[in-house]
């Protein structure tokens, strides 16, 4: 049986202290948590983007506290060796410090052992306050889903050597307040190297390049549980909607021909009860 992951097990991974690389893997639910811990990742992100890719919203800003703490517990459930981590929703950390505290304690109440929020600088008191509270943090800079709006869509962060500074300064400020990894999603791969050079702790990585700390992708991207447009990052390691479809057409023939369910798939009542009632069993 492999070992429990801890919080500061994952803050210890440095690539540059010659650590493997951290994996981390979205799960929403209790089958997609058993498959990410079968398949041995480090850490198990119970994402906001549960939003897009299980409830059908266009964007992850839906979501609620409740709605992380649901998926959260039934990922919890299957104790997984993989760390969980739940994502704080949009609006569960922006109001007030005591809120932010007691919507993450919350996720950690339904099973998480650490939350992730996102945003640099603008979120030290938040995460200074949860650090003191003794919950764990993981950051999360760059393409932040939850800023959609402010940054006009989904872009790459960092592009110019100005903001490129900023999010290294950023990726410091996260460090210092006592964030124990952070995501850096939608950077040059140039910029993903300086941050990982520059902090102490684990950066995990999505559209950031081969040389961060760790990678990070969507369970229904790698999968390919879906045929929708997928950024270039992603790379798609089976086509489970191909699949799906091929074998949920196949039980919907079956039905139609009659060739599902067969005796053996049938529960059969004793001959002699099925007598007394005047019925003959299928022989
Ligand atoms: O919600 C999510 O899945 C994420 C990852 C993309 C890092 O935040």
């Amino acid at each position: 049986m492999a070992q429990q992951m801890t919080v500061p097990a994952v803050r210890a991974r440095k690539a540059s202290s010659g650590a493997d690389p951290l994996v981390m893997l979205t799960a929403y639910d209790a089958p997609g948590a058993r498959m990410v811990d079968q398949a041995g990742a480090d850490l198990i992100l119970v994402g906001d983007s549960v939003a897009m890719v299980v409830l059908g919203y266009d964007d992850t800003l839906q979501v609620t506290v409740d709605d992380i703490a649901h998926h959260t517990a039934a990922v919890a459930r299957t104790r997984p060796d993989a760390l969980v981590v739940a994502d704080m929703p949009w609006m569960s950390y922006h109001v007030s410090v005591g809120e932010t505290v007691q919507n993450a304690a919350t996720l950690i109440r339904a099973g998480a052992q650490a939350v992730k929020l996102e945003g640099g600088r603008r979120r030290l008191p938040m995460i200074e306050a949860l650090v003191g509270a003794e919950i764990p943090v993981m950051g999360h800079i760059g393409l932040t889903p939850q800023s959609m709006h402010a940054m006009g869509g989904f872009k790459v962060q960092g592009r110019d050597a100005r903001a490129a500074l900023d999010l290294v300064d950023d990726a410091k400020a996260l460090a210092h307040a006592g964030c124990f990894a952070m995501v850096l999603e939608g950077v040059p791969d140039l910029v993903a190297a300086r941050v990982t050079g520059t902090v102490d702790v684990p950066t995990i990585g999505i559209g950031a390049g081969p040389d961060c700390d760790g990678q990070v992708l969507v369970f229904h991207d790698v999968l390919g549980l879906e045929h929708r447009v997928v950024p270039k990052f992603v790379r798609r390691y089976a086509d489970l909607h191909t699949e799906g479809v091929a074998a949920l057409r196949h039980f919907a023939a079956d039905v139609r021909s009659g060739a599902f369910p067969t005796v053996d798939e049938s529960y059969r009542m004793a001959e002699a009860e099925a007598a007394t009632l005047g019925l003959y069993g299928v022989a």
